[in-house]
């Protein structure tokens, strides 16, 4: 089995043009889109992921902190839109980091559920949420190495960075998780 280290790759871009089988969308507990990622998954996705999640919404009423759920991907070039809910940052002291390891963890069992071998996040609750950005860094690369260790059928996730700060710092992270 190939190395989960080798399966994860960082890179700066755009998610909602990513060719994998799953993007990950940062979405919040209501799940009817907002900003940030999220209003850009839907923008580029068109009115068929809103459409999933209202149903989603009317059956189990919303998505928990830490938990995800999945839908279409719509026109993006992705099959599927994973959306999970990162926590908000307080102070550190409120199960932040735990939520946030349970957004990659839980995503990634049901990108497995479904079939989906590639998979593609963001940097889940640094944006609005206001989680500190290297903090977010390690418990990203820490979870998603765990999770591949554990399951090979996943074959590639790639950690997308929006801006050149998270991109340093998850590349970092990486090169660090490597080495252990
Ligand atoms: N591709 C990749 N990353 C993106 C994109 C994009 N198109 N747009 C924004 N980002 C990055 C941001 O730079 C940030 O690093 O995604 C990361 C997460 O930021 P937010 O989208 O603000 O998500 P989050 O901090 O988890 O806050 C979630 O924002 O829009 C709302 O509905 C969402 O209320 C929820 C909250």
């Amino acid at each position: 089995m190939k190395k989960a280290t080798d399966r994860i790759r960082a890179l700066q871009g755009d998610i909602t043009r990513m060719q994998v089988d799953a993007i990950v969308n940062a979405a919040n507990n209501s799940l009817m889109g907002d900003g940030g990622v999220d209003g850009a998954i839907h923008r580029a996705g068109g009115p068929a992921i809103l459409d999933e999640c209202r149903k989603i919404v009317a059956r189990q009423g919303g998505c928990p902190t830490g938990e995800a759920v999945i839908t279409t991907a719509g026109r993006m070039p992705s099959r599927n839109v994973i959306h999970t809910v990162g926590p908000v940052w307080r102070d550190g002291l409120h199960r932040e980091d735990k939520l946030l390891a349970s957004c990659y963890a839980r995503s990634l069992q049901l990108a497995l559920d479904h079939g989906c071998k590639t998979v593609a996040f963001p940097n889940i609750s640094t944006g609005i949420y206001g989680f500190p950005k290297a903090r977010a860094a390690r418990i990203a690369v820490e979870a998603v190495t765990a999770f591949l260790n554990k399951h090979e059928e996943i074959q590639e996730v790639s950690l997308v960075c929006f801006d050149e700060e998270n991109l340093q710092l998850v590349a970092e992270e990486l090169k660090l998780q490597a080495q252990r």
